[in-house]
C-alpha cells in the first residue's frame, strides 16, 4: 500500500510528495518544526494526511521538551501546535487532528511525563490508522454509487497520497477499481501545482487503474462528448450546510457537471466536516505564491511582474452536489453536518 506519512523508530517518515513523480524519495523528520515546514512546502500534502502529519508532529513536540511536569510539557506542546496550526488554513483535518492531541494530553494530565509522551505518540499511530480504515469504509459506500463500465472524472488528487493510504475520493475510485466497475479515469492535471498529473496519475499508474490524463480545460469537453458518468472529489473542508472546500477548479467542474446532467460526488472523512461553521462563505482560503501560476515545472511562463491571484481552494456550494460520501455512509441534500 502507498504510505505516505509513517512511523519509524524514533522518526516521521514522509513520501517527499514535491519530487514526485520523478523520484520516490522519503524524508525523516525527528522534530515538530520541520514537520510544519513539511506541510507548507507540499512535501505532505491533502487533508487527511496534514492532520496525521500534524498529530505525529505533536508526539514529536513531545519527545522533544525537557519539561519534567505536565505544565511544562503542555506549554511546549502549545508552542508547537500553534506552530503546526499556522502552516495552512483550509484543511480542517489539521485543527481537528491538533486538538485531538490537546484533548488526548489533558485527559492524561496525571500519567508521568516520560508516560503521557508515549501516550500522545499511541494517539498519532491511532489518528493513522483510523484514517485508513475511515477511507476504506468510504470506499466501499462510495462504491455503490458507481455504475458498471464508468468514466469517472477527478480533480487534484484525494488518493492514498492525500491521506493515511487508500484515499478518499481515490478510495472510492480503488473501491470501484477493486469491484472491476472503473472503465477510465479522467485525471485533471490539476494546474498550478499539478497535483492530478504528477500524483493521481502517478498512483493510477501504481494500481493499473486505467486513466487519461487532460488539461483542466478539457473537463467541459470531455463531458459534452458524453464520456463522464460521475465525478468524485475530495475535499478539504465541510460546512454544517454541505458546503464543500476543495482544490482550487472542483467548483468550475461541479457547475459542468450540473449542466451536463453528471452527478457530482464529494468523498471525505468526518475529520474534514466543520459543524462549528454554518457555511462555505466562512471556510478560510489560503492563497498561495505567485510563482506558482507564473511557472510551470520551474520555467518562468508569465512576466515575472505580472501581478497574480492564486487561491489554492474553491468552495462548491452544497446545491451542486448530489452526494457526500462519509466513513458513516452516503448522505443526500439537504445537507446538516451541524452535530
Ligand atoms: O493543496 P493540496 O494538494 O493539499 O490540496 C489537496 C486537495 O484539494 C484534496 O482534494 C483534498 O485535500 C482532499 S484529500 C483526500
Amino acid at each position: 500500500m502507498i504510505a505516505p506519512v509513517r512511523w519509524e523508530g524514533d522518526r516521521l517518515v514522509l513520501l517527499d510528495q514535491t519530487r514526485l513523480p520523478a523520484e520516490e524519495v522519503e524524508r525523516q523528520y525527528a522534530a515538530w518544526s520541520e514537520v510544519a515546514e513539511a506541510i507548507r512546502s507540499l512535501v505532505v500534502r491533502g487533508a487527511p494526511a496534514i492532520g496525521v502529519a500534524a498529530a505525529f508532529g505533536v508526539a514529536l513536540a513531545a519527545r522533544q521538551s525537557r519539561a519534567t511536569t505536565f505544565d511544562g510539557l503542555l506549554a511546549d506542546l502549545e508552542i508547537a501546535m500553534k506552530g503546526l496550526a499556522a502552516t495552512r488554513p483550509t484543511a480542517v483535518n489539521l485543527f481537528w487532528a491538533l486538538e485531538r492531541m490537546r484533548r488526548s494530553c489533558l485527559a492524561h494530565r496525571t500519567l508521568p511525563v516520560d508516560a503521557l509522551k508515549g501516550r500522545l505518540l499511541e494517539e498519532a499511530q491511532a489518528v493513522l490508522e483510523e484514517d485508513v480504515a475511515a477511507n476504506r469504509a468510504m470506499g466501499a459506500h462510495g462504491a455503490t454509487l458507481v455504475p458498471d463500465r464508468a468514466r469517472i472524472l477527478t480533480h487534484c488528487n484525494a488518493g492514498a497520497l492525500a491521506t493515511a493510504g487508500y484515499g478518499t475520493a481515490g478510495g472510492v475510485i480503488r473501491a470501484a477499481h477493486e469491484q472491476g466497475k472503473v472503465a477510465l479515469v479522467w485525471v485533471d492535471e490539476t494546474r498550478p501545482v499539478l497535483q492530478g498529473a504528477r500524483l493521481t496519475a502517478w498512483e493510477c499508474m501504481k494500481e493499473g487503474i486505467p486513466h487519461r490524463l487532460i488539461a483542466d480545460g478539457a473537463a467541459a469537453s470531455v463531458m459534452a462528448r458524453g464520456e463522464v458518468d460521475l465525478v468524485v472529489t475530495g475535499a478539504d473542508r465541510i460546512a454544517a450546510n454541505g458546503d464543500t472546500a476543495n482544490k482550487i477548479g472542483t467548483y468550475g467542474l461541479a457547475v459542468l457537471a450540473r449542466h451536463h446532467g453528471i452527478p457530482f460526488y464529494v468523498a471525505a472523512p468526518c475529520s474534514t466536516i466543520d459543524p462549528a461553521l454554518p457555511s462555505g462563505d466562512l471556510i478560510p482560503i489560503e492563497e498561495r505564491g505567485a510563482d506558482e501560476v507564473r511557472s510551470f515545472a520551474g520555467h518562468q511562463t508569465a512576466p515575472a511582474a505580472s501581478p497574480v491571484f492564486n487561491p489554492a481552494f474553491d468552495v462548491t456550494p452544497a446545491a451542486f452536489i448530489n452526494a457526500i460520501v462519509t466513513e458513516r455512509g452516503i448522505f443526500r441534500p439537504p445537507y446538516d453536518f451541524s452535530r
